[in-house]
């Protein structure tokens, strides 16, 4: 995936422009993973949806596995769960996750959908309605949606924004077990240092408005990696380099 010096510039209501990113330059190699962490509204959404094929640059270029954007989201080799991609709540789990199929025109591979809902630990939950599921549960239904179709590219904007600490840790540990098992191309927009460090291979930090990359830090975490990294000296030595760097300016 190469964000290749990229900016979006919004026209507002009224004709104002509003620069949301700037000559944003980022390059993920194939089966990477990289997060991406920032102040709220510098941008990071914006980027996913460059990605996804959501939005058109102002400036710059994006290529995704060698083809624009809108190529790989017309040929469904994008897996995208981003938080407002709710579920749907009046179908079951498992037409939840055969949705892409319909959209794709496809059939359906029920086949792979057991393996999914095996994968993200939800066999046996085929019929229930997303309302029965815990949050965490619906947050791994949307996961298996993001992937059912093999995906080139995994995008996830702040997948486990809504869930309480516990959970996703929980989820972080899924996520990392998951994501091992297939190696896509992933890019995660997150508000955790944590999270970011402990899924990562390489963690990207971008400053407000508009939104700049101002840090670029590789993981040096082997995988796979235990809850355990977390109380590591080397762990909390990179979580405190990069809150620091998230920190508005002036308050270093
Ligand atoms: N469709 C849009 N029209 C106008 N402004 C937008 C639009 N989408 C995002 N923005 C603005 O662009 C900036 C970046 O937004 P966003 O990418 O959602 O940030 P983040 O995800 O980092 O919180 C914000 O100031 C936001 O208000
Ligand atoms: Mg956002």
């Amino acid at each position: 995936m190469n964000v290749d010096h990229v900016g979006k510039t919004f026209t507002l209501d009224g004709g104002k422009e509003l620069k949301a990113i700037d000559d944003v330059d980022i390059k993920i190699g194939q089966g990477e993973f990289v997060a991406l962490l920032g102040p709220s509204g510098c941008g990071k959404s914006t980027i996913l949806r460059l990605v996804a094929a959501l939005e058109d640059v102002s400036t710059g270029r994006v290529t995704v596995e060698g083809s624009n954007p809108t190529a790989l989201s017309r040929a469904h080799r994008l897996g995208v769960a981003f938080q407002d991609h709710a579920l749907l709540p009046w179908l079951t789990i498992r037409d939840n996750i055969a949705l892409p199929y319909k959209v794709a025109g496809r059939p359906v591979d029920d086949k792979r959908i057991a393996e999914l809902l095996a994968l993200v630990g939800l066999s046996g939950f085929e019929k229930a309605r997303p309302r029965q599921l815990s949050g965490g549960m619906r947050q791994r239904v949307s996961i298996a949606r993001a992937l059912v179709l093999k995906p080139d590219v995994l995008l996830l904007d702040e997948p486990f924004g809504a869930l309480d600490a516990v959970t996703r840790r929980h989820m972080n540990v899924e996520l990392q077990r998951i994501w091992s098992e297939q190696r896509i191309t992933t890019l995660l927009v997150t508000h955790s240092v944590e999270e970011a460090l402990f899924l990562a291979d390489r963690v990207i930090v971008m400053s407000g408005r508009p939104g700049r990359i101002i840090k670029e830090i590789q993981v040096p975490f082997a995988r796979p990696r235990s809850p355990d990294v977390q109380r590591t000296m080397e762990f909390h030595h990179l979580a405190d380099e990069l809150t620091l760097a998230l920190e508005p300016e002036g308050h270093h």
